[in-house]
């Protein structure tokens, strides 16, 4: 199939009452990973390149990137999206939409509220020239490693979430109710009433940062109360750090360079193990 609108995606979550999984990836194996469990579990998934990730790349590897993915996609009948994750920066957005992402994220969150709302809108006029759908972000979702007192005065208000979807046309925001990016300090406890109210003020799908880490019992519940796109990032990154130590210290001494295509095998098959467990919780 051809890629997928992230916007159709997320509107079959939300049918579904469930929420899409989007995984950030950097290279074939991850991607060929997320994909091929996609596909035997018939699941919808999205594929999120994270700019900070694409260090020393330039546009004709921005254009690789969504061109593998357009490939992989064209593979399998599930639908596939992709996505340009937390980008505050409004060319780089531009040369993304023309690499042939779908949809993309401007990350305004550390702006002025006005300035966010304006900044947005602007992203939204432009992409929608193209077909692509745009995710902002309201409140700041920040970082494990802040404190929980730093973090909550950033929480999304509910209060505002309205005017701020309604100003901007995103077609997805999303929301700061606990979540945090990176490794948790302690285990996170979502905000689920906040979201609860946040739900009821907007009508788009909300999305949820800072997916590694958190309890399923959580996200169950975060996933029936708007919740329609799920972000994940360190927990996969750290497995495929992990698979590819293991590997590498089980052939230390070895120089051929058929290991390397078995590195790559080994590899994705530990990925796919641990997509398979994670994406049961997708429940398309
Ligand atoms: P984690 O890296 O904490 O899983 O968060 C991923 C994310 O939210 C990407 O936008």
């Amino acid at each position: 199939m051809a890629l997928e609108r992230v916007g159709k995606i997320l509107k079959m979550a939300d049918e579904a009452n469930t929420s899409v999984i989007a995984f950030n990836c950097i290279n074939y194996d991850m991607a060929y990973s997320v994909v091929t469990v996609a596909e035997e579990l018939k699941k919808p998934v999205l594929i999120m390149l994270y700019p900070e990730h694409q260090y020393g790349f330039n546009d004709t590897d921005l254009r690789g990137f969504a061109e593998m993915v357009k490939s992989l996609a064209s593979t399998v009948e599930v639908p596939i999206g992709l996505h340009l994750d937390h980008s505050s920066d409004f060319a780089y957005i531009i040369k993304a939409i023309k690499a042939g992402f779908t949809s993309v994220m401007f990350d305004g969150s550390m702006l002025p509220l006005e300035e966010n709302i304006r900044l947005s809108k602007k992203v939204v006029e432009v992409a929608c020239n193209f077909g692509v759908d745009v995710e902002a972000e309201l409140g700041r979702v920040g970082f494990a490693a802040d404190s929980d007192e730093e973090r909550m005065d950033m929480y999304t208000r509910p209060e505002i979430a309205a005017e701020f979807c309604r100003k901007t046309g995103v077609t997805s925001v999303a929301v700061a109710i606990g979540s945090a990016h990176g490794v948790y300090l302690e285990t996170p406890k979502l905000d689920l009433k906040r979201l609860e109210e946040i739900n009821q003020a907007t009508d788009i799908p909300l999305v949820l940062h800072g997916g590694s880490g958190i309890p399923n019992e959580q996200l169950e519940v975060a996933f029936t109360k708007g919740i329609n796109k799920f972000n994940v990032g360190t927990e996969f990154f750290q497995l495929y750090y992990d698979s590819i130590h293991e590997y590498m210290k089980a052939h230390e001494r070895e120089q051929n360079v058929n290991l390397l295509f078995e590195m790559s095998k080994y590899v994705q098959e530990k990925l796919m193990t641990y997509l398979r467990k994670k994406l049961q919780l997708s429940k398309f």
